[in-house]
């Protein structure tokens, strides 16, 4: 006869009691190791464990030893798994029994995500991407000449002094400073390649500056750069104005008014119609009903010359811009300090 069958002889509180001694004996006994506290779980407490299979016996047995058994067999089965996990605790490993408290709330997992620049830069490159512009980079550590002298503005230039340039070494005839401007990439790209040329510069440029809820010494410029034979300043206003609507709404109108930068000529300046009043006037475009953008103009001949190359047979367009100015107009972000002040309450807010 079998075990069960005979109503199962290891099923008596005495036997239990002999069973879970020798268990935890043996548990005494094991090193540390996950897989030795395994290996004696599955002997005693696995699916086919010696207590289980006394547990599981519980029920060929006459009503009154199965009342007195399973008191038993249950409570050697709690003591076993609480000394289990006692020990798994000690070891450092998860205990597979018990461990897992389900009314715990659950652990929270903080996504990362993309700071506020970033995500305009992305957005602003994508725009031009689609027309065909390149994104390239260039050093944040520059050459005097190519952030100033050979996009046309020289030392004794009235243009140098708006840039309160940081300047690392200024011992030599050419200096090295932090850019004060994406520009000087103008004058790398065309030094480097034959037009037709089409690229979009984002990057981080420097000043020494007093901060101010509009100003601060670290901040992204985006640069865009067009030339080629025969390209005009239509081909600066289309290209732009498309921009625009594909930022700032479609809807958009825009402004083009003349400004002076160095390197280009004519230079103008470019606005939308303000796009949260739609230009009937408000805070945001201090009751002007537009909102200036972006600088930009018709590439320099002195700049197309400094590259090498003839601006008799070349022509092309320049603009520039702040990607931390555009996220505060489109977001009502009232201090540039905000953005690299790295304060989780505000860069969680995008
Ligand atoms: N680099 C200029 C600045 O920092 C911005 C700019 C204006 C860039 C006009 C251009 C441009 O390429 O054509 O103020």
């Amino acid at each position: 006869m079998t075990d069960s069958a005979n109503g199962n002889s290891s099923a008596t509180p005495q036997a239990i009691e002999r069973l879970t001694s020798s268990a935890e004996r043996e548990l005494e006994a094991l090193g540390g190791e996950g897989e030795k506290l395994e290996a004696w779980r599955v002997k005693y407490l696995g699916r086919r464990g010696a207590l289980t299979s006394i547990l599981r016996s519980l029920g060929s047995l006459p009503a009154a030893d199965r009342r007195v058994a399973g008191a038993a067999a249950n409570r050697a089965k709690a003591r076993l798994e609480g000394l289990l996990d006692k020990r798994l605790a000690a070891s450092g490993t998860p205990g597979p029994i018990g461990a897992i408290d389900v009314t715990l709330p659950g652990r929270r997992h903080v996504r990362g995500r993309l700071h506020p620049s970033t995500q305009t830069i992305q957005e602003i490159l994508a725009a031009f991407n689609a027309m065909g512009f390149q994104t390239v980079e260039g050093p944040q550590v520059e050459w005097e000449r190519y952030n100033f002298d050979m996009l046309n503005i020289p030392p004794d230039h009235p243009a140098r002094d708006s840039h309160d340039t940081i300047w690392i070494d200024r011992s030599g005839g050419d200096g090295i400073l932090l850019r004060t401007q994406t520009s000087p990439m103008q004058v790398r790209t065309l030094e480097s390649t034959t037009p037709p040329v089409r690229i979009v510069v984002p990057g981080l440029c420097y000043r020494f500056e007093a901060t101010d809820a509009t100003h601060e010494w670290q901040f992204h410029q985006i640069e865009g750069l067009a030339v080629d034979t025969d390209i005009t300043f239509a081909d600066l206003k289309g290209t732009l104005y498309e921009f625009a609507r594909r930022i700032f709404g479609p809807d958009r109108k825009v402004r083009f008014r003349c400004d002076f930068f160095p390197f280009v000529e004519p230079g103008v300046e470019m606005a939308v119609d303000c796009f949260k009043c739609f230009g009937q006037g408000c805070r945001l475009c201090k009751q002007t009903g537009y909102i200036e953008i972006l600088g930009a103009g018709m590439v320099h001949p002195n700049v197309l010359r400094n590259a090498g190359h003839d601006p008799e047979r070349y022509t092309g367009y320049a603009f520039g811009m702040g990607p931390e100015r555009i996220a505060m107009l489109r977001h009502g972000i009232d201090d540039i300090r905000h953005f690299f002040a790295n304060d989780l309450r505000f860069l969680t807010q995008f």
